[in-house]
């Protein structure tokens, strides 16, 4: 059997993160073909079958999927470092958001923010995690929340993919903040979100999800509710901040709406975990926020294996509560923090992080899948997320194409 593939590559060990029953998918001294961007092939080293115009030898080094950093706020004005001066002063997050700081002050950097400044920063953030080894990054919205900033953040994300070798995914999140003009009336804030603003994302294709923040200083259930019919009817996924810094119940609600991904969950409760297991909707943990934050309550990660949940890990980068530009270390993070192991932190970040963007062909190195790869000069994967700032890929493709 002969195949022409566009690359060959040959002696690497796959992290393929498929299901083989080995750990991380394993498949040791194998090879790789791309043909159109795809995975084409997946054999031994010595395989004399496959044809390709193009050769790789890996020499003995491990190839993974390109990671993915399934939750971000990477497009901001201004940053965040005054209110950490204050924490450290004693003033929680919770305080500082509501006399005015917090996600409204980033609003206002954000809303005078040219769209050039805003792409150059963000821009700035991206590259590290490209850097990093990530090909797909999701940006959320939410630094806007009047019609036109929303809309400039969103545009802005996708610019980012001409100018880095990266997937960008957006999400839009009009209800991250009640802004100031509607302080009286959240209400009608949540109209505009439902009636006027996702009709017009989804008809623009500015977004392919809808993003909530469920939280005593974010929306109520009733308000995110009305969120989640609006992205329902108008056919964009859902995605919620549930049960960060409070348990209002927000991820039971979300998974009633086959969410893709209920974000943070560190106060959800473990009776309600078997919810998610039943919607298929991915538990999203993000250590970084945790760590910023100096939060002390964990997510029910038992519960979650308990009840096999997929389990994704993202830097939340934005900043506030996570002002981190590195998925590597939110790999450790989820490990020392949260105690996943090296395994589910790598799942996390691959193909749980698909699944949390509802992505069915990235996060696995598997047949028919994009061919979105890293390589590593590493003993083990597991090396990934042992330590902080030890390793980077030395190879990168996306969509087969060398970055
Ligand atoms: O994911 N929780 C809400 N939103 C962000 C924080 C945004 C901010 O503080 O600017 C988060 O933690
Ligand atoms: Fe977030």
């Amino acid at each position: 059997m002969t195949k022409a593939a566009d690359l060959l590559i040959r002696n690497v060990h796959i992290a393929s993160m498929q299901d083989n029953g080995q750990p991380y998918g394993l498949i040791e001294n194998a090879c790789v073909a791309i043909k159109d961007g795809l995975i084409s092939h997946i054999g031994s080293s010595q395989d004399e079958n496959v044809r390709a115009s193009a050769e790789f030898n890996g020499a003995g080094q491990w190839l993974l999927p390109g990671l993915i950093d399934c939750h971000t706020h990477l497009v901001f004005g201004g940053n965040r470092a005054l209110e950490f001066e204050m924490r450290q002063q004693g003033k929680s997050y919770a305080d500082i958001a509501r006399q005015g700081g917090g996600i409204q002050s980033t609003v206002n950097a954000t809303r005078a923010a040219s769209s050039e400044s805003l792409l150059q920063g963000a821009l700035k953030r991206a590259a590290r995690l490209v850097d990093e080894g990530v090909t797909t990054i999701e940006v959320k919205s939410g630094y806007g929340l009047d019609t036109d900033t929303e809309i400039k953040m969103l545009e802005t994300a996708k610019e980012i993919e001409k100018h880095l070798g990266v997937n960008i995914i957006t999400t839009y999140l009009g209800a991250h903040a009640v802004p100031i003009e509607y302080q009286d009336n959240p209400d009608e804030y949540v109209q505009l979100v439902c009636n006027e603003l996702i009709p017009r994302i989804k008809q623009q294709g500015l977004a392919s999800a809808v993003d909530v923040f469920c939280e005593s200083i974010g929306f109520s259930p009733a308000q995110c509710e009305k969120v989640f019919i609006a992205a329902q009817k108008n056919g964009l996924h859902i995605k919620a901040h549930v049960e960060q810094l409070s348990d209002l119940k927000g991820a039971k609600l979300a998974a009633h709406y086959h969410a893709l991904s209920v974000d943070h969950i560190e106060y959800l409760s473990s009776s309600d975990v078997p919810v998610l297991a039943k919607a298929g909707t991915v538990a999203m943990l993000l250590p970084g926020a945790f760590y910023s934050l100096r939060e002390t309550q964990l997510p029910p990660i038992d519960a979650l294996r308990q009840h096999k949940v997929p389990i994704a890990l993202a830097t939340d980068l934005n900043p506030g509560s996570s002002p981190i530009a590195s998925l590597l270390t939110m790999l450790n993070m989820g490990c020392i923090l949260f105690g996943l192991t090296p395994e589910e932190a790598l799942f996390g970040v691959t193909k749980n992080a698909a699944r949390a963007l509802g992505l069915v062909n990235k996060g696995q190195i598997a047949l028919g899948f994009t061919a979105d790869l890293g390589l590593w000069d590493i003993e083990h994967p597991s090396q990934l997320s042992y330590g902080m700032n030890l390793v980077r890929p030395t190879r990168k493709w996306l969509a087969g194409q060398e970055r």
